[in-house]
């Protein structure tokens, strides 16, 4: 397994409960960070509670829905490290809430933050990957892209076709030494799932949510995947507790 020092990881809404537990772990790994969110006061928050170097942790404002914004990030990674080798999709939006009364603006807003964001990370770093011979994306997806659910259909859209967009992409660019994966986690305790935790649905008194760290785990894990190895696609369920 390759070796994340010193790599230059790009995490965005690194501000929010998986971005940051995965800002965490690419820290122990001794990597370079650029956190993104929209929150500045949470984002310096995160980074100051890495055990990184000014210089080896820096964050940046901005909107993943904007070709600026996902500029400004890109840019600035470059401008300051000079390459990136991970850049890890992470920011997203759901919502827990019946077709009928979703308005058009909720749903283009999960359209932009779920999908065009994605659409944007490749349409800017993967010529600059191309340059530098070798990169890396992973794009955070979810268990719910894989099947309708009631109250999830603007949510579970955005990502199905945000993980369409990838395995089409991946397919394109992989003999260029780019490797594009999406890493799709069950239900996770942080504070997005507790937004949108179905009321009406029953949920098994066994099944417990997956943890942050869990989830970030298994980036690591995709990160330090061999040169010449690729898992495209990776689903993370909990186990069931054990009475
Ligand atoms: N929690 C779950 O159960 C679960 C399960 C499967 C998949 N996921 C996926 O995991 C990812 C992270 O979720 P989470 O649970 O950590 O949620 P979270 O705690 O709500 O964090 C979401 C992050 O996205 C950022 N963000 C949202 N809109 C943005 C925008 N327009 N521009 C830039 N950043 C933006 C937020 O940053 P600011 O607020 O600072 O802008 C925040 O850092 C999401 O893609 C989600 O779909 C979550």
């Amino acid at each position: 397994m390759r070796s994340l020092t010193d790599k230059v990881v790009v995490i965005t809404g690194a501000s929010g409960g998986i971005g940051s537990a995965i800002a965490r772990q690419f820290a122990n790994e001794q990597a370079r960070l650029l956190l993104c969110g929209r929150d500045n006061k949470k984002l310096k928050a995160v980074a100051a509670s890495l055990n990184l170097s000014h210089g080896n942790c820096i964050t940046v404002t901005a909107d993943v829905t904007k070709s600026s914004g996902m500029k400004k990030i890109i840019e600035t990674a470059y401008k300051h490290f000079g390459r990136i080798d991970v850049f890890i999709n992470n920011a997203g939006v759901g919502m827990n809430k019946l077709f009928i009364r979703t308005t058009e603006k909720e749903f283009d807003q999960m359209i932009a933050v779920n999908l065009k964001s994605v659409f944007y990370s490749f349409q800017q770093l993967l010529p600059r990957m191309y340059d530098q011979g070798c990169g890396q994306i992973i794009n955070i997806s979810t268990m719910a892209a894989k099947q309708g659910v009631p109250g999830l259909s603007a949510y579970s859209a955005s990502k199905a076709a945000m993980n369409i967009l990838s395995e089409a992409v991946a397919s394109e660019v992989r003999n260029e030494n780019i490797k594009i994966s999406v890493l799709a986690p069950a239900s996770v305790d942080t504070d997005f799932m507790s937004n949108m935790a179905p009321r009406s649905r029953v949920r098994s008194k066994a099944a417990r949510k997956l943890m942050a760290d869990e989830v970030a785990e298994s980036v690591i894990f995709l990160a330090r995947q061999n040169e010449n190895a690729w898992i495209s696609l990776a689903e993370i369920r909990p186990l069931l507790v054990k009475k």
